[in-house]
C-alpha cells in the first residue's frame, strides 16, 4: 500500500501595505542602516497600522493558499495557527479565521512557539493527516510584532515586522510532500526571548505598563550563538530522518531572523549562497510567518521544480526549534 503524505498543495501570504526603512528608524532611535544593515541583513520592513490585527492577515493569505490548493473552506479539516501576537487573547485568532473561511468542519487552535510556530503547527498537521485525522489543513505562520515592540529599544525595534503565511497540507499517496520534521524545546532558556507582562503572572495594569512589562525583550547575543548549534543541529536530523544527505537539499528556506545566522548554519552544511532562500531585507523578522512568507515567494516565482528537496528550519522564543524537509 502507498504511503500516505502530506503534500502541500497551496501557499499564500499576505504583508501590511506601509513599509518602514532603516532610514526611518535612524529618526525614530540611536541607529544607522549601516548598523542594521551588517548586523542583520535587514533594510525595510512592513508593519500593520494601527488598524490592522492579525486575523486580516492570515485570511488574505489563507485565501491564496486555498486558490492555489483548490480547496474550499468546508473541505478543510484543521487550522493551526502559530503566532504570539494573536487578535485577543480569548478566543483563539484561528476561530476568527474559521469563521472568516467558512471552515465550519474544521478542528482549530492556535499555538504559542515564538518564530518556530509555523514548524510546529506544520509537523502536528502533518500526524492529523498521516493517521487519517485530516484530508485538508490549514497552517498558518503568522504576526504582528509591531504591536508588541518597544519603539524605543534599538536592540530590538530594528528587527520585528509583520506578515502572514499560509499552506494547505492535502492527504496524497506517494513519495512527495513532508518527509520528516523535528520539534525540539529547552525551556531553561525561556528568558532569553520574552515578554513578561498582560498574562496570569503580571496581569495588565498600569504599573505593568508603566514598568515596560508589555514589550518583547531579547537577548540578542547569547540567542545568536545558541541558534547557529541548534538550527545545524535540527536541519541534519531532519535530512537524517529521510535517510538524504546535506547535498540532496535544493532549497533551504529558514526562518528570516538574521542573515549571519542563516549562512553561517549554510556554510555548516556545505550550500551554495544560492540554494538558500533570503528574504529578510524586505521583510525583517516576521517570527513564525518567515517561513511561510517566503515558501510562497520562491513557489510563486517558478524556482522550485517537482522532487526539489526542500528544507524549513526555524529557531525562536522558547528557546524552541524545528525543522521539516519536503519534497516538492
Ligand atoms: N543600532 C546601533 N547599535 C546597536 C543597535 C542598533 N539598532 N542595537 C544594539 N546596538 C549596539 C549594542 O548596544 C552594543 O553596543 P556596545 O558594544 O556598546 O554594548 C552593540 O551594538 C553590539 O550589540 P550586540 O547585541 O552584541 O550585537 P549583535 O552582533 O549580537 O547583533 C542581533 C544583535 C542582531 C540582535 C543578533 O544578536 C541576533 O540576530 N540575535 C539572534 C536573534 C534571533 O535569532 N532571535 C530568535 C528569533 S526572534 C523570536 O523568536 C521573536
Amino acid at each position: 500500500m502507498a504511503i500516505i503524505r502530506s503534500r502541500i498543495r497551496g501557499t499564500g501570504h499576505s504583508v501590511p501595505d506601509r513599509v518602514l526603512t532603516n532610514l526611518d528608524l535612524e529618526k525614530m532611535v540611536d541607529t544607522s542602516d549601516e548598523w542594521i544593515t551588517t548586523r542583520t541583513g535587514i533594510k525595510e520592513r512592513h508593519i500593520a497600522s494601527s488598524d490592522e490585527y492579525l486575523s486580516l492577515f492570515c485570511v488574505r493569505a489563507a485565501r491564496q493558499a486555498m486558490e492555489m490548493a483548490g480547496v474550499e473552506g468546508k473541505d478543510i479539516d484543521l487550522i493551526i495557527i502559530g503566532t504570539v501576537t494573536p487578535d485577543q487573547p480569548i478566543p483563539a485568532t484561528a476561530c476568527f479565521v474559521q469563521a472568516e473561511l467558512g471552515a465550519s468542519n474544521a478542528a482549530v487552535f492556535d499555538l504559542s512557539a515564538g518564530c518556530s510556530g509555523f514548524l510546529y503547527a506544520l509537523t502536528i498537521a502533518d500526524k492529523f493527516i498521516k493517521t487519517g485525522s485530516a484530508r485538508h489543513a490549514l497552517v498558518i505562520g503568522a504576526e504582528v510584532l509591531s504591536k508588541f515592540t518597544d519603539w524605543n529599544d534599538r536592540s530590538t525595534c530594528v528587527l520585528f515586522a509583520d506578515g502572514a503565511g499560509a499552506v494547505v497540507l492535502s492527504a496524497e499517496a506517494g513519495e512527495n510532500g513532508i518527509l520528516s520534521s523535528a520539534i525540539h524545546a529547552d525551556g531553561t532558556m525561556a528568558d532569553f526571548i520574552y515578554l513578561p507582562g498582560g498574562g496570569s503572572k503580571i496581569p495588565v495594569s498600569h504599573e505593568m505598563i508603566d514598568k515596560n512589562l508589555h514589550t518583547i525583550k531579547m537577548r540578542g547575543n547569547e540567542t545568536f550563538k545558541i541558534a547557529v548549534r541548534s538550527l545545524e543541529a535540527v536541519c541534519r536530523e531532519a535530512i537524517r530522518g529521510a535517510s538524504l544527505t546535506a547535498r540532496d537539499v535544493r532549497w533551504f528556506i529558514p526562518h528570516q531572523a538574521n542573515t549571519r545566522i542563516i549562512k553561517a548554519v549554510g556554510s555548516r552544511l556545505g550550500w551554495p549562497p544560492e540554494s538558500i532562500y533570503l528574504n529578510i531585507d524586505r521583510m525583517g523578522n516576521t517570527s513564525s510567518a518567515s517561513i511561510p512568507i517566503a515558501l510562497d515567494e520562491i513557489i510563486r516565482s517558478g524556482k522550485v521544480k517537482e522532487g526539489d528537496i526542500l528544507l524549513l528550519a526555524a529557531f525562536g522564543a522558547g528557546l524552541t526549534w524545528g525543522s521539516a524537509l519536503v519534497r516538492w
